[in-house]
């Protein structure tokens, strides 16, 4: 078994490596120019952002060709995944994809501006974690053919939803999601910045960099937040974020991170 995983704090990646076999980060892949994958069965691990799959793994599906007998994918998310099932299946349809299995699972929700981080990780144990990975990993052991529906209120939600944010700025829909329309401008970097480049290591599409010691954003910000929950010396501030709590998967260590998106 292969699967492919996006991670930006390691929930994604805690829930590829629960499957055994060989995982691969889909950073390095697109990285390497690696598209094409054959296993008997292959799987998906990524994060919804925006109750939808997220463009840069759309972009990973769009070029990716999957050569098995099972494909699964898992999304893993925080507080919502409205029609995320739903979004994945028409981007399966338009890349030819043809999913056996697709699920989501409900973690710590890692969107700084609308979420208090301490409150997210006290709070993770109701969300049950353990109880519905192991529920999911049984079925993917038993190649069992199952799609999550979206429900017409999922449905119905999400389309506002993504309507709404289309058309608002960044810092209208702060408290929500957006991407790629100027975030990067939303992020300072503190004093306390000893430059020891982390956030240019975590950051899965290269956009930062040290220059002269300093942290520079490029405009290709995927608003992952792995340079900003993961910096060691917890010196990124993201404008509007709900405190200064940061947080990453307590079963993934820093490296792993690195080693994924670097
Ligand atoms: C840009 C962004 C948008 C997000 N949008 C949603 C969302 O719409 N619904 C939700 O429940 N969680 C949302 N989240 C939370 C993540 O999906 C969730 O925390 C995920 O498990 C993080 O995975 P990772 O640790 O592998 O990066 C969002 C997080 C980010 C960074």
């Amino acid at each position: 078994m292969k699967t492919l995983y996006f991670t930006a704090t390691g929930n994604s990646l805690s829930i590829a490596k629960s499957f055994g076999g060989e995982h691969y980060s889909i950073p390095q892949m697109i990285k390497e120019g690696t598209y094409d994958f054959t296993d008997m069965k292959i799987g998906i691990v990524f994060p919804i952002y925006g109750l939808s799959v997220p463009p840069y793994v759309i972009e990973f599906l769009t070029k990716a060709t999957f050569n098995c007998d099972y494909l699964f994918a898992i999304m893993t998310y925080g507080m919502y995944d409205g029609a995320s099932t739903n979004h994945l299946l028409t981007i399966a349809r338009q890349t030819g994809k043809n999913f056996n299995y697709i699920n989501t699972i409900k973690m710590v929700d890692t969107w700084l501006p609308r979420f208090e981080m301490k409150k997210q990780i006290d709070t993770a144990p109701k969300k049950q974690i353990e109880k519905h990975l192991a529920s999911i990993v049984s079925d993917i052991n038993d190649s069992k053919k199952w799609i999550q529906k979206d429900t017409m209120v999922d449905k119905l939600i999400t389309n506002k939803f993504l309507k709404a944010a289309k058309q608002a700025s960044y810092k209208e829909v702060l408290g929500s999601y957006i991407i790629g329309q100027g975030i990067e401008t939303f992020f300072t970097v503190e004093d306390s910045c000893n430059q020891c480049g982390t956030c240019s290591k975590v950051c899965p599409v290269n956009n930062v960099r040290l220059d002269h010691g300093k942290v520079q954003y490029g405009d290709q910000c995927i608003g992952c937040l792995a340079c900003t929950q993961n910096c060691p010396q917890n010196a990124i501030r993201l404008n509007g974020e709900k405190s200064k709590i940061r947080f990453r998967n307590p079963n993934i260590a820093l490296k792993e991170i690195i080693e994924a998106n670097n």
